[in-house]
């Protein structure tokens, strides 16, 4: 540091992320089995790892890709961010210390999913002597640091959050259904054994027989939530605040993503390990474009239990108390979300040429019943 020029307009994140030598990816769509990563001292030897910024990302989330070498573990670690971590390839563990000196390790595969309770001491190990295990985590690090930038307070304070850990059974794969109303049925535990599998709820707001589940990890401020859309279907477009990370579970597809007023939309194709962001208030729109039921995982901050922000809160939970959340509501009843028949027309063209090509056959005739003819010739 200079310490001769005037100190300001510092981020404390990005000043950090440079003195760890981590190397940074940064795009709207990031396919994360591609990113470089660079050995992380911190976290032991032969553990890579990268920092992943996604554009229009906001300010309080970032992604880590770790990649953990053959019978490699991570060094222990503790720190004053909360972590939500997506197994993309490999095997291992996981293990917690609490402050009594208890130990639980809970065992993870592809398309796990885990949170670190806040501030609990952890260490991941790669189960396989012969692969590598690459994990993605999410995390709110951007605004612990810039709020306390002190390195020593965020990895070196020995505060126990008794609370947060959870029952015991939150590390096995267990969990608690707590119902609120479609759209906001959260499953609350600590670790998700495979997104995959786990069973979700409907969600008719949405639309086209798309179902979800919102989580609570680790009784956690992270956002995290699964979303399906059957075959030969799509969901609504919708817009909310910044920092939703989107990665695909299962299937193929793309979403259109565009600002209100924009002549054209970006669109970005997505399979496993493919991660994209909804900008602040962009539109977007996620599309199945596989044969099998697509899946994606949102990681963010804010969750429904605590929204964080007053706009999380409009878009997740509602502004007032009986509000509808502002995703599920039309954008014609104040809300945030674009009824099928008030989409711009070239949307629905581009999406049954894409089923064409793919060889699935639509099933949205429910919301198009001529097929989509109206909107095919419209966008002609
Ligand atoms: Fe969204």
């Amino acid at each position: 540091m200079d310490e001769t020029k005037p100190r300001y307009g510092v981020d404390a994140y990005l000043d950090w992320v440079a003195k760890e030598g981590l190397p940074v990816a940064e795009d709207f769509g990031i396919d994360l089995f591609a990113v470089e990563t660079a050995p992380w001292p911190r976290c032991g030897d032969g553990v890579k790892a990268a920092a992943v910024h996604l554009k229009g990302r906001g300010d309080f989330a970032n992604m880590f890709v770790l990649d953990i070498p053959p019978g490699g573990a991570t060094a222990p670690q503790r720190h004053l961010y909360e972590e939500v971590v997506y197994v993309l390839e490999g095997t291992g563990s996981t293990q917690i210390e609490s402050g009594d000196g208890s130990k639980r390790s809970f065992e993870w595969g592809p398309r796990s999913l885990f949170a670190i309770p806040l501030n609990a001491r952890y260490r991941h190990f790669n189960g396989s002597g012969r692969a590598r295990t690459l994990l993605v985590s999410t995390t709110d690090l951007p605004l612990v640091m810039n709020t306390f930038h002190d390195e020593r307070f965020v990895f070196d304070t020995d505060f126990e959050f008794v609370s947060r850990a959870g029952k015991s059974a939150y590390f096995a794969g267990e969990g608690d259904l707590i119902t609120v109303r479609p759209g906001n049925h959260m499953w609350e535990t600590n670790f998700v054994p495979d997104l995959a599998s786990i069973e979700l709820k409907s969600w008719g707001d949405r639309g086209a027989g798309g179902t979800n589940i919102m989580f609570v990890l680790a009784d956690g401020t992270m956002h995290a939530h699964i979303s399906e859309m059957p075959v030969g279907t799509y969901k609504k477009g919708h817009r909310h605040g910044p920092g939703f990370h989107v990665m695909c579970v299962t299937g193929h597809g793309y979403s259109l993503l565009w600002y209100p007023g924009e002549k054209d939309f970006r669109r970005i194709d997505w399979r496993h390990g493919v991660v994209f962001p909804p900008a602040d208030q962009q539109f977007h729109q996620h599309f199945n474009a596989s044969r099998e039921p697509a899946r994606y995982l949102a990681t963010g901050v804010g969750g429904l239990r605590y929204p964080l922000t007053q706009q999380n809160r409009r878009s997740l939970v509602g502004a007032k108390p009986g509000e509808k959340p502002a995703v599920s509501l039309g954008v014609k009843e104040g809300g945030d979300q674009i009824e099928y028949e008030d989409q711009d027309k070239r949307i629905h063209a581009l999406w049954l040429a894409e089923m064409k090509k793919n060889g699935v056959v639509p099933r949205m005739e429910k919301y198009f019943p001529d097929g989509g003819a109206a909107a095919t010739e419209a966008a002609e």
